[in-house]
């Protein structure tokens, strides 16, 4: 069991805010060669959203931000800190987090973007928790927001399938001493993963140019077999550690939240800690792998269908580029 401080930091409010564009398989059938079947059977997406152009990554955040802080019952006024995890970010600077905060009126909140991939949200939250259990903060906003469409390689069928655009936000606030909010995180990274699962230019490595471009080296490169033998084993390893150490057993569990990569990556972790089916949260089948935005907008989407309730344990993991991968475990304050 991780060290407790006095202040323990929960979820009060939970929002999330989508494209209305669906793009199905069928549609992707007339771009790339492939097939609803193959796309269902080897990863459980039917469709994504997608934003039209001209629409960054604060969009939806700021929607989801809304419905987060609406849904917590507070003012945007009140937030103390923006956390955006988010690998597609409105530009390279300034933060989302500054577009975010001007856009929901955010006055007296710092804030900052954060690049933890499909980990992200998980990072950013262990993040809010921090400044929650230190003091330093006593309302926080995590938004995963991303524009995965922006970055794909439209050609690509190994990887242009796979994901979609979104936003997913949390509000995380101390709770009253009587109550458990967040109480044990594990987070880790492993550079060596980097090769399988990347961006080349774009960054100050490989600043943009005809060549870059011509290339179509701005866009997501995955070695897709590898990334999902690392994230079958990661993702269920850290979920099983994290039930493991806080001594429950998968009947305990009332909602696991896993980020949304490939439905069979979800059904691996699954097993390990032995859940059935209706303690597992799936969205990957409409809204694809919309890396840091999946687990809050999963988040939701439980909420909206009565899945959470006081005092609901609830187990979320993810699993990404760097590599990146962490759990954490929480009962659910939300109202
Ligand atoms: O969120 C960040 C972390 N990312 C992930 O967790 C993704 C991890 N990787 C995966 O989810 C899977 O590896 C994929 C879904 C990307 C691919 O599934 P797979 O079962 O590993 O397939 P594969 O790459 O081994 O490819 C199998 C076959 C290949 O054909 P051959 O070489 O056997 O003739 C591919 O060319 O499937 C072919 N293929 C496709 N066929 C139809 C690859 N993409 C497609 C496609 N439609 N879209």
């Amino acid at each position: 069991m991780a060290v407790r401080s006095l202040l323990t930091a929960g979820i009060t409010g939970v929002g999330m805010s989508f494209p209305e564009k669906r793009l199905t398989n069928a549609d992707l059938e007339k771009m790339v060669a492939t097939n609803d079947e193959w796309i269902v059977e080897r990863t459980g997406i039917r469709e994504r959203r997608i934003c039209e152009e001209g629409i960054g990554a604060s969009f939806h955040g700021a929607k989801a931000a809304e419905a987060a802080l609406e849904h917590a019952g507070i003012r945007p006024d009140e937030v103390d800190l923006i956390i955006v995890p988010t690998v597609t970010p409105d530009m390279m600077f300034p933060a989302t987090a500054c577009l975010i905060q001007e856009m929901i009126g955010a006055t007296d909140a710092w804030g900052f973007d954060l690049e933890g991939a499909c980990s992200g949200f998980l990072f950013a939250l262990q993040n809010a928790r921090a400044q929650i259990e230190a003091g330093h903060a006593k309302k926080v906003l995590v938004i995963g927001t991303e524009v995965m469409s922006s970055i794909l390689d439209w050609t690509d069928r190994n990887s242009c399938i796979l994901f979609g655009d979104g936003a997913g936000a949390v509000v995380v606030e101390a709770v009253d001493e009587s109550r458990i909010g967040i109480f044990d995180a594990i987070n880790g990274i492993d550079g060596a993963g980097g090769k399988f699962l990347h961006m080349k230019a774009g960054g100050s490595l490989m600043p943009a140019s005809q060549e870059t471009i011509d290339n179509k080296l701005h866009t997501v490169f995955q070695a897709g077999r590898d990334v999902y033998k690392f994230a079958v084993k990661g993702m269920a390893k850290v979920t099983k550690d994290i039930v493991d150490r806080n001594g429950f057993i998968g009947s305990d569990v009332d909602l696991f939240v896993p980020h949304q990569a490939n439905i069979r990556i979800i059904e691996a972790a699954q097993r390990r800690v032995g859940l059935e089916d209706s303690q597992v949260a799936i969205t990957i089948d409409r809204f694809g792998n919309t890396t840091a935005a999946s687990i809050p907008s999963a988040l939701r989407v439980a909420y909206e269908d009565g899945r959470l309730k006081e005092g609901s344990l609830v187990v979320l993991c993810a699993f990404g580029a760097g590599f990146t991968w962490g759990s954490c475990i929480l009962r659910w304050t939300a109202p």
